[in-house]
């Protein structure tokens, strides 16, 4: 892997376990775990390789709509992660974080996100930015409001530090698996200058050697801001 020219912040809409099962006979809950697997796979590479910041995309705002048995499964999926995850963060110097709105889970999950925060909040490594219950535009909304409580003026900066990536440096490399080109309500204002990579492969299928392959290209592709 090529060194120069890394991007420091990484961003993946993790798409496709659905449909990974469905094309095995399994059942959608089955995709997802091989989901979770796959997290852990990439995280610990992106650590390896010197990334700073990998944003996943894991439960949208809009992902409550889904029947009510895949969104339980999901969420005991999630807190069953946290109590797995702490040991593979701590060996790899991760960092844990959280983006979107954890009110609206119970206590006792919000209880394990804060303490999975608390306990890797020293290392220094690669920052891990799990999304749940994220939609950009409910974090903007929701940043416009403390700006409001705050009598904050209206300004790029004071935004950037209420949303919740704050101090976070936009996105470098936005990856969506699955073969499906939106952002589906994804870092909607960090992604203004991201480079964009959609791959057909289905995120329980994904791999270090296809997040190399993209990272070699993201390497060659020109970034001009605006400029000329
Ligand atoms: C992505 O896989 C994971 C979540 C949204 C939680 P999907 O569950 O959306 O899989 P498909 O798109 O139905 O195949
Ligand atoms: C986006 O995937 C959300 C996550 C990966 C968590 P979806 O499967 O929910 O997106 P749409 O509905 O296809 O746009
Ligand atoms: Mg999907």
């Amino acid at each position: 892997m090529n060194q120069n020219n890394l991007p420091k912040h990484i961003s993946i809409i993790m798409d496709g376990n659905g449909r990974w099962a469905k094309i095995r006979g399994l059942k959608r809950t089955d995709g997802h775990k091989k989901g979770a697997n796959k997290v852990r796979e990439i995280t610990e590479h992106c650590a390896k390789i010197g990334i700073k910041y990998l944003t996943l995309y894991a439960f949208s705002t809009e992902n409550w709509s889904r029947p009510k048995l895949e969104v339980d499964f999901l969420i005991k999926l999630l807190n069953k992660y946290l109590k797995e995850e702490i040991k593979t963060l701590q060996k790899n110097n991760i960092k844990f974080r959280v983006i979107g709105d954890m009110s609206k889970f119970s206590k006792k999950l919000q209880e394990t996100i804060n303490q999975t925060i608390e306990q890797t909040k020293s290392n220094t490594g690669l920052t891990q930015i799990l999304a749940l219950n994220y939609g950009s535009q409910d974090e903007i909304l929701r940043a416009m409001q403390k700006m409001k409580d705050n009598n904050l003026e209206i300004s790029k900066e004071n935004l950037e530090q209420n949303l919740d990536t704050q101090d976070v440096p936009y996105v470098d490399m936005m990856i969506r698996t699955s073969g499906e080109m939106r952002l589906s309500n994804f870092l909607l204002w960090q992604c203004a200058y991201a480079e964009f990579f959609f791959t057909q492969t289905l995120w329980p299928d994904f791999s270090d050697q296809e997040l190399e392959l993209m990272i070699d290209q993201y390497q060659n592709r020109e970034r001009r801001f605006g400029g000329i």
